[in-house]
C-alpha cells in the first residue's frame, strides 16, 4: 500500500511504544487514526497529542483479549471514519519465568493478549477491509522472539512464534484478496514493554525471571519506536513479509537456520534406519 493519504488505520496498543510510533509515521502521511488500547487515559492522551499536531485521531478503550471489545472498537472506528485500510495488531505483553513453575493463568493471560488479540483483529477487520474493495494491509507485531528461542522466555516466545506462523498463512491467503500482510519482528525497542506488569489482573502472577534486569537495560537502550514506525511504512510499500529492524541479530537467525538444516539433513537416513530396525525386529519374531 503506497498512497496512504486519506486512508484509515486501526492500531492496537496505540497508546504507547511501537503502536504510537507507527501512528506518528502514519499521521505524517495524512492517515486518519483509530488508536485502541486498554490504557484509557494513555490512549486519550496519545490521540490528543496526534490531534494537536494536525492528525485526525480517535481514542478507543479496548481489551484485545476480549473479542467483543475488539468488535466494539471496530464499530466505533467505522462509525467515525466509514472504513479501515490498515490494521496493526500490536498490543502485547511480556511474560518470562522458569518452566515448571509458570501458573497456567499466566500462560492464558499472555496467549489471550499476544495471540488471540491478533486473531480477533484479523477475524473482525478482514471482512471490513474486503467490503470497501480498496485493498488494505495488516501488520501483526511479533518480535525477534518469533524466530529465536531463549530460556526463561517460553510464554512470550511461544506467542511470538505463533504470530509469525499465523501471519505467514495470512499473507498467502489474503494477497489474492487485496490485503497485504507483514509480521513485524523487532529486536529491542525503547518502550514500556518491560513494565507489562502494569496490566496484570489480580489472578496473574506475572513476570518472575531473573532475566528481567538485563532485559530492562536492553530495552532502555533500544531503537526508537519512531524509527520502527518509519521502517514499517517502507516495508508496506515493498510488501515485505517479515519486517526486521536489528541487523546485529542476524547470527541468531543463521544459527536457527543451520540447526534446522542439520536436523532436517538426518530425516531421510533416520527413516531408513528406523525401517531397517523394524524389519529386523519383525523378522526375528516370525
Ligand atoms: N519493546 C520491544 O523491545 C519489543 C520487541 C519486539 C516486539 N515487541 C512487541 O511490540 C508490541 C508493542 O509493545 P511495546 O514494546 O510498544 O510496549 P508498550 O508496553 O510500550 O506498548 C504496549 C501497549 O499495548 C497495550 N496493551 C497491553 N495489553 C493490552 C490489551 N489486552 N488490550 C489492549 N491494549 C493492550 C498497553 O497498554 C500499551 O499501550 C508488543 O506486541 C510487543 O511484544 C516489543
Amino acid at each position: 500500500m503506497e498512497n496512504l493519504s486519506g486512508k484509515v488505520a486501526f492500531i492496537t496498543g496505540g497508546a504507547s511504544g511501537i503502536g504510537l510510533g507507527f501512528a506518528r509515521s502514519l499521521a505524517r502521511r495524512g492517515v486518519k487514526l483509530a488508536l485502541a488500547d486498554r490504557d484509557e487515559s494513555g490512549v486519550q492522551a496519545a490521540a490528543r497529542a496526534l490531534s494537536g499536531s494536525g492528525a485526525e485521531a480517535l481514542a478507543i478503550t479496548c481489551d484485545v483479549a476480549d473479542a467483543a471489545s475488539v468488535q466494539h472498537a471496530a464499530d466505533q472506528t467505522i462509525d467515525r471514519f466509514g472504513k479501515v485500510h490498515v490494521v496493526m495488531n500490536n498490543a502485547g505483553v511480556a511474560l518470562s519465568g522458569s518452566s515448571g513453575s509458570i501458573p497456567l493463568t499466566d500462560w492464558r493471560w499472555i496467549v489471550d493478549i499476544n495471540l488471540m488479540g491478533v486473531v480477533h483483529g484479523v477475524e473482525i477487520f478482514v471482512p471490513l477491509i474486503e467490503r470497501h474493495g480498496e485493498g488494505g494491509y495488516i501488520i501483526n507485531t511479533a518480535s525477534m522472539a518469533g524466530h529465536w528461542a531463549s530460556s526463561f522466555m517460553a510464554p512470550y516466545t511461544a506467542t511470538k512464534f505463533a504470530v509469525v506462523g499465523y501471519s505467514e498463512c495470512l499473507a498467502q491467503e489474503l494477497a489474492p484478496r487485496g490485503i497485504g500482510v507483514s509480521a513485524l519482528c523487532p529486536g529491542w525497542v525503547k518502550t514500556k514493554i518491560a513494565e507489562s506488569g502494569r496490566h496484570l489482573p489480580s489472578s496473574v502472577d506475572g513476570p518472575q525471571s531473573d532475566a528481567a534486569g538485563p532485559i530492562h537495560e536492553l530495552i532502555n537502550n533500544g531503537l526508537s519506536p519512531d524509527v520502527v514506525g518509519e521502517v514499517v511504512i517502507q516495508a508496506m510499500a515493498e510488501k515485505r513479509m517479515h519486517i526486521f529492524t536489528h541487523d546485529d541479530m542476524r547470527p541468531v537467525i543463521d544459527l536457527r537456520r543451520d540447526a534446522l538444516q542439520n536436523d532436517f539433513g538426518r530425516a531421510a537416513d533416520a527413516v531408513r534406519e528406523a525401517e531397517a530396525r523394524l524389519s529386523e525386529t519383525l523378522s526375528g519374531t516370525e
